[in-house]
C-alpha cells in the first residue's frame, strides 16, 4: 500500500477522516503535528509562540524527509501548511479534503470543543487573515492533489470511504 497524505485547510476534518480510514482499513495513521509536538514536547501553539513559525516550518521539513525515507503503508494527516514541503509528492498519494472557507469555520464553531479547536490554531486567531490564507492556498492545494474530496455536508465516515475507494487506483 502506498502512503496516503491528507492535505487541506485547518479545521477541514483531516484528523476525523484519518480516524475513520484506519477503522475501515489496514492503514496505520500518523499526524505531522502530533509528531512535531512529541519531538518538541510542547504544543504547536507553544512552538509558534516561543520559537516562531519559521522554526515550525523547519520541523515540518524534517518530518517530511523522514516520511519520505522511512514510512510505508501509512495514512498521514498533515498540518494545513505541510503541503508546501518540496518532497511531498514522493511521500505518497495526495488527497485534498476540500470545503469552502465559511463552511470550515462553521464546522469548527459548532463543534462541542469549538473554543479549544480555535485556540490551538494560531493562524485562525484573525479570521480575515485566515480567509486570505485560504484564498492563497486553495489553488495550490488543488494543483498538488491527486484526488480531491469535497467534504462539505459529508460525515467523516462517508469521506473516509470515498478516500479508500479513490486511492485504489493509485495503489
Ligand atoms: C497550520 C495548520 C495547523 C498546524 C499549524 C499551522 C497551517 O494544523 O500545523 O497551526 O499553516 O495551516 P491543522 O491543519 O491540523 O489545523
Amino acid at each position: 500500500m502506498k502512503n496516503i497524505i491528507l492535505i487541506g485547510f485547518m479545521g477541514v476534518g483531516k484528523g476525523s477522516v484519518a480516524r475513520e480510514v484506519i477503522k475501515h482499513s489496514d492503514y496505520i495513521a500518523i499526524d505531522t503535528d502530533d509528531l512535531i509536538e512529541s519531538m518538541e514536547n510542547k504544543t504547536i501553539k507553544k512552538v509558534f509562540a516561543q520559537d516562531g513559525e519559521e522554526y515550525f516550518r523547519a520541523l515540518e521539513k524534517k518530518v517530511s524527509l523522514w516520511l519520505e525515507n522511512s514510512v510505508e503503508n501509512t495514512l498521514i494527516s498533515t498540518g494545513g501548511g505541510f503541503y508546501k514541503q518540496k518532497n511531498i509528492k514522493n511521500i505518497g498519494t495526495i488527497v485534498l479534503l476540500d470545503s469552502p472557507f465559511d463552511k470550515i469555520i462553521k464546522r469548527i464553531k459548532t463543534h462541542p470543543n469549538a473554543a479549544k479547536k480555535l485556540k490551538k490554531r494560531p493562524l485562525l486567531a484573525d479570521l480575515k487573515k485566515a480567509q486570505e490564507l485560504y484564498d492563497e492556498r486553495l489553488p495550490e492545494y488543488k494543483a498538488l492533489a491527486d484526488i480531491v474530496i469535497d467534504v462539505t455536508s459529508k460525515s467523516a465516515l462517508e469521506c473516509a470511504k470515498e478516500v479508500l475507494k479513490k486511492v485504489k487506483k493509485y495503489a
